[in-house]
């Protein structure tokens, strides 16, 4: 194409601007050259044989008949339409990269992605049909060419790679529709981070294909969790972002690849669909709007760039169709021009001509409503809207959409609140969805969210009420349909890309790790390390999950409860001593008076007609505390006014800034989570500073009874990638200065340790106590090398007062690799997050699990006898505690048992910090039907609370 349209500025060789130079001797030699070469072409030109095309090469009208052909050519290509691309009839894989033996998979047990053939549609939408069926499964050429009970080795080809799957579930590789790998390649840094081009809003020329970097060792971390294929995205600063690609992440010789290139990753060679992204709301308007000279600077701005933009597009297709008709119906050469074409415009003509799958970035009602009307105004389809946090409200909006399919909704389970379009989120969007006809699908948005875990996101939206198979299908048939790819990816069926994953356990339950992933028939481990679990099982699906519609709990006083099988708790008193497998626990003005047999208890309550709740599978346990959140401090991340604010200069206490009885909160109380403790943001980059305070989360006010139980809970520092990036006047620029600077600041209290005059709840005298060992010291730090330098100052403290610092490492990406010098030294560690991965640079070395690495920072801490616990990376992460200490039990190896688990969200963070635990004597207990640990576990109650209450789902 070359009629470009290009509105950057033009500017002239930097030798045209600025002040003229004396011409040097080389520069008037290659004047010389240039008048002699323009005479000589001149001279060319004169010669009409040589030269000039003949009166066969150029129409009346001065142009290139070559061309005109060109141009009706293209025609024809503008007007064919996009389809899906057949699975079933190929002979081989177009990726399939010659040489690789075909793999027979032994004795699986295989979740096919559709139902029982003769299914009836409403029935299958239900789950009827879906079932794990025990097979073997043939690849060969890059595609499954076989599903059946034991396939013989004497039926498949001779040099066949026999792989014996042990009984284990095996599914289609994991699709995961909106990630940034490879632009925006880990650990982040500037220098890679190619994702939004900001130059200006309306940018759907970009591709992301320009930027996508095949090395970024992300792309191996998330095919470790049975990823095998992604849709990488542009950005989302941009309202129209740019093309978007479909890759697999299979990569270079050692993956099976013949070449390392973008376009060897591509998982439809033939591109048969292209990709798109567009974004609404918040992004757009914040980055790019400049009041008085362009938008958008409001949504109302953002819709008009939106219609403008696609105005011009439209404008393009109208006068492509008029010269195609034109040329067809009287001939190139009659044609008076050439086909109109714009680079510029070229993709989104692609989109009205329906040869783009466009996927658009859209929380908000308006946003939705405003995007829908653009599909019908502008009649194109929209296959996703992504981040679509309140789709779950407006099923009749999406239903309007241009093209008579609704979009389906790529979520995130339960990470919200980032910011206001994001504050309204449910983590039950994806049943409401999956209830009203609709299509949830999780995502990563990695590296917002650790691609290698999006599994983890379905299993989560099973969790809260998706049935089993469409929690499934969120993450392999539903983004395979929406990308075009129905009849290749997703399911285990002969005809379909032989991506394929082998997993450890149930993939909807806890800790589900690949032992084997294969991509194009491809085994992509070489070596990959195996967790020891015991046989694997898979789930019955849960039906009663999706009766779930938890939003407010009863207040109960009194209230009995039976069928508890397990009692977890630290230590057994007297009357809360668990006996049997039906245990009864009995509650009485907020407070538990008896849990085990409680025969005459409960003969009461029967007499006394208190609710008895009878569980299936009920546990009880103490209440969990969210550690090193901002959760008490803030109610929406991002907005400035709903935050405590960061505090780069200045150390400040938690307390005073404390914001109480708000939907954090709310949350982290009905998930079990009746205590937390925050301490003030460092700056907006992150990090804390000043002191933290220890409080109950169902409070109404601070000043409500036992609202507060640790005024200053430790002291806060911070030395991650945050502290030498935050700019204050007095915030350090390097790290070598914080870490000087918090010496200095250490050995001026421990020489002034008698002195008790100043303010009491000045820094200086926090410090004293931190040096004297009676307050805690807190410090965000991931690097490995960063936490050697701060084990030196601890010691060089330690030294000269005789006493222990109480070390408290919250973060610990890399403290793993000071595991025994930590566990010798006495320091804890809050892993925040619990599984690390390479985010920022000081976080690079983190271990991402198996199949790829052995164990994790939890096991190597474990391993060496470290004190160890789970903090909250982000607020959202409240009500995953129980999870997440289920991770470390299911991977841990026998490493931790349930209640080991378990005191990583609670007793460990208390222990670690010198603090005494309000526990279950002071009300603080929870209540489960099934484990905490595991995926289908849930509250069914929690104490804890003011007024003497409990608090029943
Ligand atoms: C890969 O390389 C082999 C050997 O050079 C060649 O035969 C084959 O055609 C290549 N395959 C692809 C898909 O490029
Ligand atoms: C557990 O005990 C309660 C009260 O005695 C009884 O109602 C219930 O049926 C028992 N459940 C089981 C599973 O035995
Ligand atoms: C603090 O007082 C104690 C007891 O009076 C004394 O032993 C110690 O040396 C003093 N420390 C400092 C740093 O002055
Ligand atoms: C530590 O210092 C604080 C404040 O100076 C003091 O109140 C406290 O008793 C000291 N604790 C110990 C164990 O020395
Ligand atoms: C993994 O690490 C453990 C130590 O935690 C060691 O005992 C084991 O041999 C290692 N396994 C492999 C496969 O390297």
């Amino acid at each position: 194409m070359d009629h470009k349209s290009d509105s950057l500025p033009r500017q002239g060789p930097s030798w045209l601007r600025g002040r003229p130079r004396r011409r040097s001797k080389t520069v008037r030699f290659l004047a010389l050259g240039c008048l002699c070469f323009i005479a000589f072409a001149q001279w060319k030109q004169l010669s009409p044989s040589s030269v000039l095309p003949s009166s066969a090469e150029i129409t009346v009208h001065g142009l290139s008949v070559k061309q005109l052909h060109d141009d009706l050519a293209t025609c024809s290509k503008l007007k064919s339409k996009a389809s899906d691309p057949i699975g079933l009839g190929r002979e081989r894989n177009a990726r399939y990269v010659k040489g690789h033996a075909p793999t027979l998979i032994k004795n699986a047990n295989v979740w096919v992605g559709e139902p029982t053939k003769g299914t009836p549609p409403e029935a299958a939408r239900r789950g009827v049909g879906f079932n794990w069926v025990v097979a073997d499964v043939y690849m060969e050429h890059g595609l499954i060419k076989r599903v059946e009970a034991s396939i013989s080795l004497s039926s498949v080809a001779e040099n066949t790679i026999v792989f014996d799957a042990g009984g284990r579930p095996l599914t289609a590789g994991i699709i995961d529709m909106h990630t940034h790998a490879g632009v925006e390649s880990l650990p982040g840094l500037w220098g890679t981070s190619d994702g939004n081009e900001m130059s200006s809003d309306i940018t759907p020329y970009l591709r992301a294909i320009d930027g996508l970097q095949p090395n970024d060792p992300q792309i191996q971390v998330i095919k470790s969790g049975g990823v095998t294929t992604s849709l990488m995205l542009p950005g989302s600063a941009n309202n129209m972002g740019g093309e978007a690609y479909v890759i697999k992440h299979a990569v270079g010789e050692r993956d099976g690849r013949n070449e390392t290139s973008a376009a060897d990753m591509l998982a439809d060679p033939d591109r048969n669909w292209r990709f798109m992204k567009m974004a609404c709301g918040e992004n757009p308007k914040r980055l790019y709007g400049k009041p008085g000279e362009h938008g958008p600077t409001s949504r109302l701005g953002e819709s008009w760039e939106f219609r403008h933009a696609f105005e011009q597009a439209s404008a393009l297709v109208r006068r492509q169709d008029d010269w195609c008709h034109m040329a067809a119906v009287s001939g190139i050469h009659s044609m008076k021009s050439y086909l109109p074409q714009e680079i510029r415009w070229e993709p989104l003509v692609a989109l009205l001509r329906d040869q783009v799958r466009l996927n658009t970035h859209c929380y908000t009602i308006p946003d939705l409503e405003a995007f829908v009307d653009h599909t019908n105004e502008f009649k194109f389809k929209v296959r996703a809207f992504h981040h679509a946090h309140q789709t779950y409200l407006v099923p009749e909006i999406l239903k309007r959409a241009y093209g008579g399919e609704a979009p389906a909704s790529a979520l995130f389970a339960d990470n919200m609140w980032y910011k206001a379009e994001a504050y309204w989120g449910s983590e039950y969007a994806g049943k409401v969805l999956y209830d009203n006809g609709l299509t949830p699908i999780y995502v990563s948005d990695n590296p917002v969210l650790n691609a290698q875990h999006v599994l983890f996101e379905a299993a989560k939206g099973y969790k809260y009420g998706l049935p089993y198979h469409a929690a499934l299908a969120a993450v392999t048939t539903a983004p395979a349909e929406r990308l075009g790819f129905g009849q290749r990816l997703g399911k285990i069926k002969p005809g379909f890309d032989a991506d394929i994953v082998v997993w450890d356990s149930d993939p909807l339950s806890v800790g589900a790790t690949p032992v084997q992933v294969w991509i194009d028939g491809t085994a992509q481990f070489d070596n990959p390390v195996k967790l020891k679990k015991p046989a694997p099982k898979t789930m019955s699906p849960d039906e009663s999950l999706s009766e779930t519609t938890k939003e407010k709990p009863v207040v109960m006083d009194e209230v009995v409860f039976t069928g508890v099988s397990k009692a977890i708790l630290r230590e057994a008193s007297e009357n809360l001593a668990p006996q049997a497998n039906n245990m009864t626990v009995v509650v009485s003005t907020g407070k538990v008076v008896c849990i085990g047999d409680c025969k005459t208890e409960l003969q009461a309550a029967v007499r006394s007609n208190t609710p008895i709740i009878n569980l299936k599978n009920g546990y009880f346990t103490e209440s969990l505390t969210a550690f090193g959140s901002t959760i008490g401090l803030n109610a929406i991340d991002a907005e400035r006014d709903t935050d405590n604010g960061p505090n780069p200069d200045s150390f400040t206490r938690a307390e005073d800034g404390l914001l109480v009885d708000n939907k954090k909160l709310r949350v982290a109380h009905s998930y079990g989570v009746t205590k937390a403790i925050s301490a003030p943001k460092y700056s907006d980059a992150g990090g804390y500073h000043g002191t933290s305070v220890g409080f109950l989360t169902n409070v109404k006010t601070a000043l409500d009874k036992d609202a507060i139980f640790a005024g200053d809970a430790a002291v806060h520092y911070t030395l991650d990638v945050s502290a030498t990036g935050a700019d204050g006047p007095n915030t350090p620029s390097s790290m070598s200065a914080a870490i000087g600077t918090l010496r200095r600041k250490l050995l001026t209290a421990a020489s002034t340790l008698n002195d008790t005059t100043g303010e009491a709840y000045s820094e200086p005298l926090f410090l004293r106590k931190v040096v004297n060992g009676s307050l805690p010291l807190v410090i965000n730090v991931h690097n490995a090398d960063t936490i050697a330098a701060l084990l030196k100052v601890k010691s060089a403290v330690d030294d000269v007062t005789g006493s222990k610092i109480r070390l408290v490492i919250l973060g610990g990406a890399e403290s793993y690799l000071l595991a025994d010098e930590l566990a010798s030294a006495n320091v804890g560690v809050v892993l925040a997050p619990l599984q690390s991965y390479a985010k920022s640079w000081d976080q690079r070395r983190a271990l991402t699990g198996a199949p790829l690495t052995n164990g994790t920072c939890v096991d190597r801490l474990l391993d060496a006898g470290v004190l160890t616990a789970i903090g909250l990376e982000e607020d959202w992460l409240v009500r995953d505690l129980g999870l997440l200490a289920g991770i470390v039990f299911a991977n841990g190896e026998g490493r931790v048992d349930e209640r080991g688990a378990l005191e990583m969200v609670g007793g460990n963070l208390y222990k670690m910090l010198g603090l005494e635990e309000p526990g279950v004597d002071k009300g603080h207990f929870v209540i489960w039907e099934g484990s905490p640990l595991e995926i289908n576990g849930r509250v069914k109650a929690v104490g804890g609370g003011i007024g003497n209450t409990v608090s029943v789902f």
